[in-house]
């Protein structure tokens, strides 16, 4: 990412202690905003408060990461911010849109157009190609099959994904898996994308290549990026880091 590049996506580059370069947003519109977000898991008699009053605004544009110990409910934070899990308490809204006031079939409908979701294990259909996979959410949004093959080979050479695109999961190495599950999560030009530990099953190496993708896509792209990660040096180069514990999200610097 050059400083050309941030200055033209109104962002200001600092240099924090690792000496790995960051970029200050300014103001800019709420992507996605959870308020007051409170999750209980009941099991029989037992219950277990998981998140208890989160707080969270993401800026269009903005790279965010949250850290936290294992256990402490990123994912299940991550999972209520896509619209896959209710909470308990509080709302989420995406683009402006209470998912609360959606019922299951149109929270669907809403989360495979604004909503772009990377996991640490990639989650393709073993039966279907790289690029069948990246067509998914156009299919399922209701694309015809040209239209969404032309969307998803463009999803796939915005991330110089271009060969092995006739490949099964199984035929492709682990870093190959995380960018066909990122082309995926892009095809339909999502308002955020949301990660859960997306490096977590790599090598340090297919981590790293990784990593540069997701902020390469950021700044050049702008795509608004939630990352759950316990990759400290993944983390500072987020705009924003955030740190998950007692159920509670703190902002840190
Ligand atoms: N469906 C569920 N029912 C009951 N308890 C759950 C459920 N999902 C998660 N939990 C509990 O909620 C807590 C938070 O889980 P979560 O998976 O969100 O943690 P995490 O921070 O993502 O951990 P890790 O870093 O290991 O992935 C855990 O104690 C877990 O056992
Ligand atoms: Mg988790």
């Amino acid at each position: 990412m050059s400083s050309e590049e941030l200055r033209s996506a109104n962002c200001e580059v600092r240099t924090g202690e690792s000496g790995q370069r960051r970029a200050d947003c300014g103001e800019r519109t709420a992507v996605l905003q959870g308020t007051a977000i409170e999750k209980e898991f009941r099991l029989g008699p037992e219950q277990l408060q998981v998140l208890n009053g989160v707080d969270i605004t993401v800026r269009s544009g903005e790279m965010v990461a949250i850290l936290g110990p294992s256990g402490s409910g990123k994912s299940t934070l991550l999972h209520i911010l896509a619209g896959l899990d209710r909470p308990t308490r509080g709302d989420v809204a995406i683009a402006g849109k209470p998912l609360s006031r959606l019922n299951g079939e149109a929270l669907a409908a809403y989360r495979n157009r604004n909503v772009g979701l990377i996991f640490q294990f990639h989650h393709l259909l073993p039966e279907f190609t790289v690029l069948e996979n990246v067509m998914m959410p156009c299919l399922i949004a209701g694309d015809t099959p040209s239209a969404a093959l032309q969307k998803a080979e463009q999803a796939l050479a915005e991330i110089d994904f271009t060969s092995r695109l006739r490949h099964r999961p199984a035929e492709l190495s682990g870093g190959e898996k995380q960018k066909a599950a990122t082309a995926r999560a892009l095809v339909t030009n999502p308002q955020v994308v949301l990660a859960d530990e997306p490096t977590g099953n790599l090598d340090s190496h297919s981590a790293q290549a990784l990593m540069d993708l997701f902020q390469d896509l950021n700044a050049r792209k702008r795509v608004t990026m939630v990352i759950v990660s316990h990759n400290e040096r993944f983390a500072q180069r987020a705009h924003r880091r955030f740190y998950l514990d007692d159920g509670l999200l703190k902002e840190t610097t």
